[in-house]
């Protein structure tokens, strides 16, 4: 069934799957952000029909958790690795550039939805700190201009 654009097939068999259960509202929610990237409003109201709960409730709740998304992702995840071997390395730096060179912070997506930044804990190659990924590829030994480089390379790939 599509709604507003939103396809709630899986939502609707996640409600089925879930629904009775006690403490329902969190996995569904993280279910549903798995197959939708975010929790789009329509959603969440479908979650709160389901559980008999207001939609400023389910809202309220999801807010409260840093693991919940309420926009749509961006083309390009750039997760953005804030371990301890990361942070010695400068990820700081990095975080200012991408402030510079893409206008947004930790969390958000750039207006043209190409890019969404992540804040993550260790990506697992400390060796190759500061990392990022972007999507799947990993890019390790990061300074501000191999930064640069690489975003452009991205914006290129896209004819921005
Ligand atoms: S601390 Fe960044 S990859 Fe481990």
């Amino acid at each position: 069934m599509q709604k507003k654009g939103i396809d709630l097939t899986v939502l609707n068999q996640l409600i089925g799957e879930y629904k009775d259960n006690k403490g329902a509202l969190i996995p569904l929610l993280q279910k549903a952000q798995e197959h939708y990237g975010y929790l789009p409003e329509l959603v969440m109201s479908e979650v709160a029909k389901a559980l008999n709960m207001s939609s400023a409730d389910v809202y309220g709740v999801a807010t409260f958790y840093k693991q919940f998304r309420f926009n749509p992702m961006g083309k390009y995840v750039i997760k953005v690795c804030h371990g301890t071997a990361c942070h010695v390395a400068g990820v700081n730096i990095l975080d200012t550039m991408f402030d510079q060179v893409l206008k947004i912070k930790a969390g958000e997506t750039t207006e043209d939805g190409l890019f969404t930044i992540l804040s993550v804990a260790c990506l697992g190659c400390c060796s190759l700190a500061p990392v990022i990924m972007i999507n799947d590829e990993t890019y390790g030994h990061l300074n501000t201009d191999k930064l640069v480089k690489i975003i452009d390379s991205y914006r290129a790939k896209e004819g921005k």
